[in-house]
């Protein structure tokens, strides 16, 4: 429809409102305008990249893509994941479709992680971004912290899944050198398939007890020790309702993904993450991490 034409259309069906006291379809035309005009004004000012401006623009698809917002979002479907097995993961930067990330934590320079970021981080891109090319992890942060010790590794260049093929680290003796003092060592505690799903059991891994659960097809895992009451009383025995885990003790709520408290403390201790992984059908729990 022309613009004159609807311009007239939209002044009659006013009238007709008004004369007939539809006062609903006046509170949208009340609302409409309240969205609008201000930013309207912002845009006359030549403000466009206030957030107010930018939000109509982008209701009518006018606003510039803002490729870090898409990532992160992106990168948001994936962190309940990364973060239920001990790791984290940062968004660095975006250029020309390369998205740049760190991976931290349990993550970092363990053998799963190039896997996880091929397999996990860059399907998710690929889904959800149209822009996307590839992902690279960039060096970590100092991380004194980590649970296996040793310096940062340099750039790692994850190969996009399109190409075929697992993705290849640059494999300097000092890079495997780096990455077999902080590999995780993975011990076998049974069968994928036997863990049914929203089931858990504790299992003992060289003398630790770790609670192991499915969820949605995935596995997570944590130390079977409840942070609260001073982490003596196992987790053993919680009720796993949709992703929250609750102790059997006194209740305290936990995200099954990645332990940290729902309830009404969520600034509380959260449990204690260890890294699994199912590999050729086994499910395998980090034993020098747990
Ligand atoms: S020991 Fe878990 S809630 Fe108290």
């Amino acid at each position: 429809m022309e613009f004159d034409q609807a311009v007239a259309q939209l002044a009659t069906l006013v009238e007709t409102l008004e004369r007939d006291g539809d006062e609903r379809a006046l509170m949208l035309l009340a609302l409409m305008d309240d969205i609008h005009r201000p930013a309207l004004e912002l845009i006359v000012e030549g403000q466009v990249e206030h957030p107010v401006a930018l939000a109509l623009l982008s209701m009518y698809g006018l606003a510039a893509v803002d490729e870090r917002i898409e990532a992160e979002e992106a990168l948001d479907e994936i962190r309940p994941y990364i973060e239920g097995h001990g790791g984290a993961l940062e968004l660095v930067d975006v250029q020309d479709g390369v998205i740049s990330v760190r991976m931290s934590g349990a993550c970092n320079g363990c053998a799963a992680s190039a896997m996880t970021l091929q397999r996990g981080i860059e399907t998710k891109l690929r889904e959800r971004l149209d822009w996307f090319k590839e992902v690279v992890a960039v060096e970590p942060a100092a991380e004194p912290e980590h649970a296996n010790g040793g310096a940062s590794l340099p750039l790692l260049h994850i190969e996009p899944l399109s190409k075929g093929g697992a993705g290849k680290a640059a494999a300097t003796p000092e890079l495997l050198q780096i990455e077999k003092l902080r590999r995780p060592v993975f011990v076998d505690v049974g069968a994928f398939d036997d863990l049914g799903e929203g089931k858990m059991k504790a299992v003992d891994v060289e003398g630790r007890s770790v609670l192991i659960l499915k969820l949605d097809g995935e596995p997570y895992a944590f130390m079977n020790k409840c942070p609260s009451a001073g982490a003596r009383l196992p987790m053993e025995g919680a009720r796993l309702t949709n992703s929250v885990l609750v102790c059997p003790w006194h209740n305290c709520a936990y995200d099954a993904r990645s332990g940290k408290r729902v309830d009404d403390e969520p600034d509380a201790p959260p449990l204690v993450v260890v890294p699994i992984t199912v590999i050729d059908g086994a499910l395998q729990v980090a034993a020098n991490v747990a």
